[in-house]
């Protein structure tokens, strides 16, 4: 099957597509699912993943891709409830950018019927990382103020959309002011260009209530300080990346001082340690999205050979919206 193969770690990568053995049916686990694939979601962690610094590594020469879409081809001996050919989305932790590929029975969600494959190939992260993000890590309650730091990105958009679903007013934050149409479609309340200094200032200057009761800390470094300043009294930090390349160091005594938690948010693990409220959760999410609450936005659609150039671009926050890979397999190919 073709793959985007990446032979020796580094970024930036000259990875190429590639021939590689397609994962057989026989083999699978009982708990694991074959996957035709019909697109891949890009992420900004399939860069830290080539370039060895993820905090999950991979075995070299390696098929990198976290997420992506496609139908079920085969299922191991333990996989209730799902059907040969149903469109399913899902996270592995590498290997989507293939024609085939394996996934964890407690990693998938069946794809709604008008769901468009691009939309379901970056939904599960993006819009899974914000829930588990907004809801069970940041307790985000209706009629609370919700600041998006990265506002633009894939999941920020999609904390945009969820954080509106739970009820709150939302500020988003992005580094360039060409972002706004994006985020403000995405149904913020409101948007800042800001990417240093003193941003509760930069909020009022704006003309936005700076005060906030969850910051959702995509970037890192200098933004999560100058974040948590907006915090009120036991406001939420939580933190899900750091874009901007720094884990940041955050003052205790201004956590003392305005009873703030710091919460982190690694949404990976829940699906297999929390498979029931990973499974409620979805439930949750495309119940949203039949009611028109979440619009995934996509930005730009690759073919498998465009990957390596569409990851620099993203790396660089070129995009606002989620970038996906369109797999199609030649006809002709055997399956
Ligand atoms: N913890 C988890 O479970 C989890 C799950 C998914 C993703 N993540 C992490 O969350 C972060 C965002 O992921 P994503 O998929 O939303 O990424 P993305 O689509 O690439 O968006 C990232 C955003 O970060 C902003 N940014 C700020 N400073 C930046 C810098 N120096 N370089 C590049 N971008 C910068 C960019 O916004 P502007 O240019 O508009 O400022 C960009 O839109 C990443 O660190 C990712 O690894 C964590």
């Amino acid at each position: 099957m073709r793959a985007l193969l990446v032979r020796e770690t580094g970024w930036p990568n000259r990875m190429q597509v590639a021939e590689v053995p397609r994962p057989a049916a026989q083999a699978l686990d009982a708990d694991s699912v074959l996957v035709r694939v019909r697109a891949a979601g890009l992420n900004f962690a399939d860069t830290l993943s080539i370039a060895g610094s993820y905090q999950e590594k991979q075995q070299l020469p390696f098929v990198p891709g976290a997420e992506l879409c496609g139908e079920v081809a085969a299922v191991g001996a333990g996989v209730q409830g799902l059907q040969l050919g149903e469109r399913v989305m899902g996270q592995v932790g590498a290997g989507a950018y293939a024609e085939w590929a394996v996934v964890h029975k407690d990693r998938l969600a069946r794809v709604p019927a008008g769901m468009p494959d691009t939309q379901a190939a970056g939904f599960y992260i993006p819009y899974g990382t914000a829930l588990c993000a907004l809801r069970e890590r940041g307790r985000l309650a209706a009629g609370e103020t919700l600041l998006v730091l990265g506002a633009a990105g894939a999941v920020g958009l999609a904390a945009v959309q969820v954080g509106k679903a739970l009820g709150a007013r939302v500020i988003g934050v992005s580094r360039s002011p060409a972002k706004r149409e994006a985020v403000m479609q995405a149904g913020a309340d409101a948007f800042v260009a800001w990417s240093s200094g003193d941003l509760k200032d930069a909020l009022g200057k704006a003309g936005v209530d700076p005060g906030v009761d969850v910051v959702l800390d995509m970037v890192g470094g200098d933004a999560s300080a100058a974040a948590m300043r907006c915090l009120n009294f036991e406001g939420r930090l939580v933190v899900v990346g750091f874009t901007s390349g720094q884990a940041p160091a955050l003052r205790a005594n201004h956590i003392l001082v305005k009873n703030i938690d710091i919460v982190g948010c690694y949404w990976g693990p829940y699906q297999q340690l929390r498979p029931v409220q990973t499974r409620r959760a979805f439930d949750t999410l495309l119940a949203w999205y039949g009611a028109g609450l979440l619009r995934p936005q996509i930005a730009d659609s690759v073919p498998l050979e465009g990957v390596a150039h569409a990851l620099e671009q993203l790396a660089c926050g070129a995009y606002a919206g989620k970038v996906v890979a369109q797999i199609s397999i030649p006809s002709g190919a055997s399956e």
